[in-house]
């Protein structure tokens, strides 16, 4: 699940994204990018909010009344009288519908969701400073030839001054393990693909889309305990080693086959494979030195752990 953090800014799914603000490269095709979840399936809160709600491995409503009729079990009707009108409390469709709307205008309150509240928000505002180490670690986020996260995880204002979001929101693929805890991974066959399916159902097919996800903000990414699309790695120092080891040992991060050779990306079938990222730092050879050392890696995790907000009421 990604946080529902931050989801203002992102724009809606396209499949052809041009850099407006940025005139430089105002031609260039940065390719899938946008939508609120992983897969970048739906563009507004009460379809993102829509998901979970009838997932059979989330919620697992059968029906759009189902949701209603448990929202005024739940003591709701005023509410949603209050909003729909008089008398609407008896209607389970409506109070559903009432109920994603709210949802949505919830998702809107930026002291909740949006409040940029960080440590590192208040450096960018001149309140604070980073410790040698947090500075050191945003200098090796930022630099092409080391971790060249900010590529991705844009740590710059926006052209307009909006502070960074930490994405490009691009769906790219990096081929992260295989988490085989989730039930439907028992089967060998199964692949979450992201933007070609099987959960996203409009570009089955398309072999070019298979492995993509949506580069997901990192504000407050330290509070989490999974991490990427499917939980499958469990620290945050875990995360970014993966991201400097995943060409240099891949054997640390995928099984063997029976012939003992490393069955790297082995999220994905075969066809998949070629739409994984090559940039830096995954441009390096199998037994090279990885772009980060073991220090280098703490010092970007001691970075990114300024990106989570309520700094100023943690001091
Ligand atoms: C080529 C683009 C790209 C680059 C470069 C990149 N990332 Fe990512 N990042 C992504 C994408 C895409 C995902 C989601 C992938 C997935 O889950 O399959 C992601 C996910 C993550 C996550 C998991 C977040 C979560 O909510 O679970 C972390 C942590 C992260 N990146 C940190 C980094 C760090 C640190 C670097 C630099 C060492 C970096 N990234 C470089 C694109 C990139």
């Amino acid at each position: 699940m990604p946080s529902l953090k931050y989801l203002q800014a992102i724009p809606p799914f396209t499949e052809h994204f041009f850099e407006s603000e940025d005139e430089a490269d105002e031609s260039i095709d940065n390719g899938p990018t946008g939508g609120l979840t992983w897969d970048g399936r739906v563009d507004r809160g009460r379809e993102q909010a829509k998901i979970p709600l009838f997932s059979d491995f989330e919620m697992g409503n059968k029906s759009e009344a189902e949701v209603g009729r448990h929202v005024l079990r739940a003591g709701y009707g005023k509410a949603i009288d209050d909003i729909a009108g008089p008398n609407a409390d008896g209607d389970p469709e409506i109070a559903y519908r009432t109920a994603l709307k709210a949802l949505e205008v919830y998702e809107q309150d930026y002291q909740t969701f949006y409040p940029y509240s960080s440590k590192y928000d208040a450096v960018l505002a001149g309140k604070a400073e980073l410790s040698p180490q947090e500075a050191r670690g945003l200098e090796l986020f930022n630099a092409p030839e080391k971790g060249n996260c900010a590529s991705c995880h844009v740590s710059q204002r926006g052209n307009d001054g909006t502070p960074p979001q930490f994405t490009d929101y691009g769906l790219i693929a990096i081929g992260v393990p295989r988490n085989r805890d989730i039930p439907s991974n028992k089967d060998p066959a199964f692949y979450d693909l992201g933007l070609c399916g099987p959960l996203r159902k409009d570009f089955i097919g398309r072999d070019d889309y298979c492995g993509l996800f949506r580069t997901p903000t990192l504000r407050n990414v330290a509070l989490r305990k999974v991490f990427f699309h499917n939980g499958g790695i469990h620290s945050l120092r875990d995360a970014v080693r993966f991201y400097v080891e995943r060409a240099t040992h891949p054997e640390r991060w995928y099984p063997r086959r029976p012939d003992g050779s490393v069955d790297k990306y082995d999220d994905l079938p075969e066809a998949a494979k070629a739409n994984v990222n090559m940039d830096p730092p995954f441009d390096r050879k199998a037994g090279a030195e990885p772009a980060l050392n073991p220090t280098e890696i703490d010092d970007v995790v001691a970075f990114l752990q300024t990106l989570t907000d309520d700094y100023e009421s943690s001091e």
